[in-house]
């Protein structure tokens, strides 16, 4: 496979920005398609931490041309804070890309504190707002962004009206000047980057180059296919890529879905398999499964196969990336949900509505679990025999095959089980 889809599995944060480093080395380009710094991707290379919100996850490899596509909202001051803190990296930012502004914050806080008991949980980073703009055509484009002058104009006329909507809020307005002045001097760091990225990554396929698409978030936070209304406003899933890239669907190969070896979810909304108590803390505290952007404790549960074989549906999947397969170890009984008993019946599908979701019960099966360190396994073949067990009956359960598995945080912590983006 020459173009391949990095897809969160799950409800996000399954190791993406580790799975897409590790293959970026083998990489020609690394392409972010959707969301924003509402992500959190982290790299560790040669025990040294790199936290990303923004950038692809290609970016800390010099040679990796990286590149925020047009399905992205790029918050410009966030952009700045990135890139300044890196050097000698290859970026292309796309003109059809949407621009975050202030507004968009403070509009994202004020429609959670109007919900209440109800709120998303959000990350606070005015995603849904920009969102909401692009489709509104109330949105900036990078293209207005960097020209002086129309973008002058169109913020104005912008803030005027969103300037009502804030104190229909209670939040203060936002200072036109103050803005404008701010967010010129990042459009001009910015510029220098921008392009248009659909027609460089479609020579870049005529050149036979070789791209990862990496996927923000998790399918079952996707717009469309998530557990809606608890999702984000973007599509992460493969199939969104050539819209979100400006490329033929035709022209993607495969996509790697990443999967934790169990399961987690920041924010609110329904999770069947979540669990509580001692173990909870256990796993939370081993696998470090805090937020990389909001710091919050993320939530806990068994792997789910239901989740699992809905994303393979919506999204489709070539292989499977296991992640966080250590955290597991010493646990001596470990569950797996594969049906759910919904209105009688039992099923293995995820019903649209979340209130019916809500009402949806795990069946689950045991496996037995392992005691040994399997944090310096360097093959399949060194996993002990529960290890093998595990990782075989959930890819069984799934119907896809084992791509890559994952024994820590660090680089060289990942192993390739099949070679499937090789020359
Ligand atoms: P938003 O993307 O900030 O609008 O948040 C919508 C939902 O998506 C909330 O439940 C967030 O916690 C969740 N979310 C957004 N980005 C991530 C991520 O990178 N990992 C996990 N959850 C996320």
């Amino acid at each position: 496979m020459k173009r391949v889809v990095v897809v969160g599995t799950q409800w996000g944060d399954e190791g993406k920005g580790k799975i897409t480093d590790y293959l970026a080395q083998k990489a020609d380009i690394v392409v972010r398609y959707q969301g924003g710094n509402n992500a959190g991707h982290t790299v560790v290379i040669d025990g040294k931490k790199y936290s990303l919100h923004l950038l692809p996850s290609g970016i800390l490899n010099p040679k990796i041309d990286n590149v925020m596509a047009n399905g992205m909202v790029i918050n410009p001051k966030a952009f700045i804070a990135e890139t300044e803190k890196l050097s000698n990296f290859k970026l292309h930012v796309s003109d059809r890309a949407h621009i975050v502004l202030p507004y968009h914050l403070e509009l994202d806080k004020a429609y959670e504190q109007n919900k209440g008991d109800e709120k998303i949980g959000t990350t606070h980073k005015g995603i849904g707002p920009t969102y909401t703009d692009k489709s509104a055509r109330l949105g900036i484009r990078v293209s207005t962004f960097i020209h002086p002058e129309r973008f002058k104009s169109r913020l104005k006329e912008l803030i005027l009206f969103k300037n009502q909507e804030l104190t229909h809020y209670g939040k203060e307005p936002i200072d036109f000047d103050q803005v404008y002045h701010e967010f010129s001097s990042y459009a001009d760091v910015m510029r220098p980057y921008v392009k248009d990225t659909s027609y460089f990554l479609n020579q870049a396929i005529e050149a036979s180059k070789k791209i990862l698409f990496e996927g923000a978030q998790g399918v079952l936070l996707c717009l469309d296919h998530g557990t809606y209304p608890y999702v984000t406003s973007s599509s992460p899933t493969a199939s969104s890529v050539p819209l979100n890239t400006g490329i033929a669907p035709w022209l993607i190969d495969g996509a790697i879905g990443v999967t934790k070896a169990y399961t987690t979810r920041v924010g609110s909304g329904p999770m069947p398999s979540e669990i509580h108590g001692d173990l909870a803390v256990h796993i939370r505290t081993v696998g470090n499964e805090f937020g990389t952007t909001t710091g919050r404790p993320r939530r806990i549960g068994w792997l789910d196969t239901v989740v699992l074989k809905h994303t393979k549906r919506v999204s489709g999947l070539s292989y499977l990336a296991v992640t966080l397969l250590d955290v597991l170890t010493g646990i001596p009984e470990l569950k797996i949900a594969v049906s759910y008993n919904f209105n009688g019946e039992v099923i293995d599908r995820i019903p649209a509505d979340i209130e019916d979701f809500m009402a949806c019960t795990p069946n689950y099966i045991t496996m037995p679990g392992w005691t040994e360190d399997i944090t310096q396994v360097k093959s399949y073949d060194e996993l002990p025999f529960n290890t093998k067990k595990y990782l075989e009956k959930l890819c069984a359960l799934v119907g896809v095959p084992l791509g890559i598995f994952s024994v820590g945080p660090d680089r060289n912590q990942t192993i390739m089980v099949q070679s499937f983006f090789e020359d």
